[in-house]
């Protein structure tokens, strides 16, 4: 009776005490007088997610919310912090002028124990910077040329796979996009990033794309998740790890064996590995081992794969609904290619300035990415401000919400490219479109994701008009779970073969 009794009063203190510590976490913004929604115990401004909003609904609608009554508000995303930025000039200091201070993403990695998380999306200060210099040179145009023929070759599959949609639909409600974009996406990266033909495109059920999709999901439950994001270095010194095992199994066994071959047999290729396993046999006093080959891979394959193939299928769908926009495209692509004899080359890509419009009001309406996140290493005052943002506070860039910001973007639900003609681009802040991020730790993968989509759309065009049906969702619904913005229910488009 005694025993449980002081068990009984324990655990009441012990639920006391965190309710205490949480109380004084959720008390943080009001203290410091900096705008912010009422928290819920627990979920902080997030009790919503995944039920009726997503998380970047979520940040829209505080964006809205507060936009004109200040220039950044606080959030609570369940127990932790961050700082939402809603003007553009604090945008730039964050991204670019006062870099500096903000360097960093804050995202778990544990190089030793979990070596595919040590990624240049996830490294720090040096370790990042040393990166990031080893694999600038590996994503120029003159690079992005000399690959070029390989990406065709992909998209030469994927008009089989149109073909057989094409000839097998039968129904009114047309095939589904998202996945045939989706397993051209992974087939281009295969074969650049990791020199195989992993052939998706023919075999839906590919390895392959299932270890890429899983390749996102973090081993934990939040609470650990969270656990492991707010203590990283007692997290690493427990040998915590972010990547389930059979994802880093997976890929660091490809990996090893295609490089293991090619170094066997002499063969040289016209992709990304080639120019990591140079990295990797440099005579620098640093070269790269075999594990921090992966970790690149693996995030170019996890960074590039849904980005791009998401930007495809959404743009397929916004030249569907949009028949002028796509015949003027058409017009485009026929014109360039006539002029370069009806070859297709990475020249006669780079000339397709309407395509450029077209992608950019595609990654407008639908920002895949919809934050870029940053975590202050040192205090950092707000300019003109006696606001400090502590060393270790998230920072979070609302990219979806400004894009969607009706001062920048007049009507943003309607799909217009010439909101990208070289007048309306110079009327806007230059932080107002910012698709890949910016500043140094901008996206690495611009030019290669831009290849990647424009030669798909080369290839469907020629060959087909795109047309909606019955089952085309107008607006398109977005999956709530997701944190980039995907299809919910699919992309059903149908296609007419031109002669
Ligand atoms: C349409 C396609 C893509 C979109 C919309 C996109 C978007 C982004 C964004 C918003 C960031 C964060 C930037 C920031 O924090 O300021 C990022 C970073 C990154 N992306 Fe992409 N990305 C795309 C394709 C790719 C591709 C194809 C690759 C690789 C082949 C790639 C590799 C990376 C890497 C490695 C980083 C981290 C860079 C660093 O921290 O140094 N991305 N991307
Ligand atoms: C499209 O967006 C990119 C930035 O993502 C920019 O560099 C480029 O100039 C834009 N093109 C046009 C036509 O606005």
């Amino acid at each position: 009776m005694e025993f449980f009794k002081i068990l009984l009063y324990t655990i009441a203190c012990i639920l006391f005490g965190i309710y205490l510590v949480l109380r004084k976490r959720y008390s943080y913004w009001a203290e410091r007088g900096i705008l912010h929604d009422k928290p819920e115990l627990i979920f902080g401004n997030m009790k919503e997610l995944g039920r009726t909003k997503s998380a970047f609904k979520i940040v829209q609608d505080l964006y809205m919310k507060y936009k004109g009554k200040a220039n950044y508000i606080g959030l609570y995303s369940y127990i932790q912090r961050a700082l939402i930025v809603l003007d553009l000039e604090l945008v730039k200091n964050v991204l670019i002028k006062d870099y500096e201070y903000f360097s960093t993403r804050g995202i778990y990695y544990n190089e030793k124990d979990d070596p595919i998380s040590a990624h240049l999306f996830n490294l720090d200060y040096e370790k990042w910077r040393i990166m990031r210099i080893k694999l600038t040179p590996t994503f120029t145009s003159g690079k992005m040329k000399f690959m070029f023929p390989t990406v065709v070759d992909v998209a030469t599959q994927l008009l089989d796979v149109m073909r057989d949609a094409h000839e097998l639909d039968t129904s009114k409600t047309g095939s589904e996009f998202a996945n045939i974009i989706a397993r051209y996406a992974v087939d281009v990266i295969g074969s650049v990033v990791f020199g195989l033909s992993c052939n998706s495109l023919k075999d839906p059920g590919a390895e392959f794309r299932a270890m890429g999709e899983k390749g996102f999901r973090c081993r934990h439950i939040w609470l650990v998740h969270s656990f492991i994001n707010s203590y990283p270095d007692l997290a690493r010194k427990l040998g915590m790890k972010f990547y389930f095992d059979d994802v880093s199994e997976f890929f660091l066994r490809i990996v090893r064996e295609t490089v293991t071959y090619r170094e066997k047999t002499g063969t040289q290729r016209k992709d990304f590995l080639n120019l990591l396993i140079d990295l990797k046999n440099s005579d620098t006093a640093d070269p790269m081992t075999m594990e921090q080959i992966t970790a690149q891979t693996f995030v170019f394959f996890t960074a590039g794969f849904e980005t791009s193939s998401c930007t495809l299928s959404f743009c397929l769908y916004e030249l569907a609904l949009n028949q002028m926009v796509q015949n003027k495209l058409r017009e485009e692509i026929m014109e360039v290619l006539t002029r370069y004899e009806g070859k297709f080359t990475y020249e006669a890509m780079n000339e397709m300035k309407y395509m450029e419009k077209v992608l950019n009001e595609t990654s407008r309406k639908h920002s895949i990415v919809p934050c870029s996140l940053r975590k202050a290493v040192k205090d950092y005052v707000i300019p003109n401000t006696n606001h400090v943002i502590e060393k270790g506070m998230n920072v979070v860039i609302p990219l979806d919400a400004i894009h969607h910001d009706p001062e920048y973007f007049p009507n943003p639900e309607v799909f217009d490219p010439e909101r990208f003609s070289s007048t309306e681009v110079k009327k806007r802040h230059p932080m107002a479109f910012l698709p890949f991020g910016d500043g140094p730790r901008i996206c690495i993968g611009i030019r290669f994701s831009k290849m990647t989509i424009m030669i798909g759309l080369v290839m469907i065009l020629q060959n087909y008009r795109i047309l909606p049906t019955i089952k085309t969702e107008v607006p398109i619904q977005y999956d709530i779970h997701k944190y980039m913005k995907s299809s919910r229910n699919g992309i059903y488009l149908k296609t007419e073969k031109i002669s």
